[in-house]
């Protein structure tokens, strides 16, 4: 089979950390044509990735590909994906999806129409690590789930005049942009919401015109609990990124400081200091550091191969996107969100806006 003809769009700060993920998948596809708008980034990703084709108007890829990674600025989203997908390409879109539910119902309606794949890029959901917590849950190897805490303490401070300080180009705050990531991953670990809420500060980040530290709780139907804490003004971390799964068995946590996924189990209930009980195993070590993104783009273009539907598809990611949508309303309105039908299994259609 031919392999497919990729193009990259966008070689600004994550468009170089695909460079990695997309160097390994020679065996699937070729990388055609890179675009910026600054020449010389698109240069420096050619010259990187050994790439013919070198243009700044996306517009001028169409004929290049047939499929694209569009890492732009979130406002570009959706003008980019519809002109890509009305020209019949595959489309694999940075997180978020897009900034409305308008945008993104436009670009799931428009691939549907041409049953091309539109899916979002959420590496996370696809990290070994992460395949490998879930099968533990799903196989309840430590029984149930009672609550999944997620911590990304990160300092993020963009440049003056960066678009991501715009909260209307960002589209929200750190919750929309980078919690979009972690809402997914609840999701999909822990099944359908029913509420929830989220309390945001700029306090810490005042770069940021939306919150720049938000906590996010959401409670599920099968009564487990869904936390995030994120942060873009960690001047110190402890817990860097860290996923914690408590189990009415024991607790697995998945530490990317270490990159290791460790179970803590037997705590002995009858003892008075607890922590001393626990007995730690480690079940995974991983040596790759970077943002592993090969496993998501291996994914798309697997989907494009075997005419697939990906697991992060257009509708899985507005299902997360309106969660935090009615999360935001909510904490607008000092009330706690309803989230009922908002699972990705659910029926998104039903929720469509008349
Ligand atoms: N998955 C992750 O871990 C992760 C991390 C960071 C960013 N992202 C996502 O990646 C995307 C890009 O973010 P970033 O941090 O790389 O931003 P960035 O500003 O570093 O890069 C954006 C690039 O797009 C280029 N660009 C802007 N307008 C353009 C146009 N009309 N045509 C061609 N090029 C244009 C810019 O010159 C820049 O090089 C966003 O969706 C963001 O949320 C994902």
């Amino acid at each position: 089979m031919q392999k497919i003809r990729m193009g990259l769009l966008g070689c600004g700060g994550m468009g170089g950390s695909h460079q990695n993920g997309l160097a390994e998948l020679s065996d699937i596809m070729e990388l055609t044509v890179v675009c910026d708008i600054v020449l010389e980034r698109a240069q420096k990703a050619a010259a990187a990735l050994n790439v013919q084709h070198v243009v700044q108007d996306y517009h001028e890829m169409a004929d290049l590909v047939d499929a694209v990674l569009i890492s732009l600025p979130h406002d570009l989203h959706h003008p980019a994906g519809m002109f890509f997908l009305q020209a019949g390409k595959h489309v694999l879109m940075e997180k978020p999806m897009a900034n409305t539910e308008e945008e993104c119902l436009q670009l799931i309606d428009e691939a549907e129409k041409r049953h091309l794949v539109l899916m979002t890029a959420y590496p996370v959901r696809y990290w070994p690590v992460i395949l490998k917590m879930k099968e533990l849950v799903d196989n309840k190897t430590y029984g149930d789930v009672f609550q999944m805490s997620i911590w990304t303490e990160q300092f993020t401070k963009y440049p003056s005049g960066h678009w991501a300080l715009s909260a209307n180009r960002l589209g929200g705050g750190q919750f929309f942009s980078h919690g979009c990531h972690y809402v997914d991953l609840l999701l999909w670990f822990l099944g359908q919401p029913v509420r929830g809420i989220h309390l945001g500060t700029n306090l810490g980040t005042p770069w940021m015109e939306k919150e720049g530290t938000s906590n996010a709780t959401i409670t599920f139907a099968n009564g487990a609990m869904g936390y995030h804490f994120g942060t873009w003004g960690a001047r110190g971390t402890k817990l860097g990124y860290s996923f914690h799964i408590h189990c009415t068995g024991g607790m697995l946590e998945y530490n990317l400081t270490d990159r290791t996924l460790y179970a803590h189990t037997h705590i002995v209930d009858e003892k008075a200091n607890l922590d001393t009980a626990s007995r730690t195993t480690i079940l995974m070590k991983e040596d790759d550091s970077s943002k592993k993104t090969q496993y998501e783009t291996r994914h798309f273009l697997e989907c494009i191969r075997d005419g697939k539907t990906p697991m992060t598809d257009g509708p899985s990611s507005l299902q997360g996107l309106r969660v935090i949508w009615r999360l935001y309303e909510a904490e607008q309105a000092n009330q706690i969100a309803d989230l009922r039908g908002l699972g990705l299994d659910e029926d998104w259609r039903n929720l469509r806006k008349a």
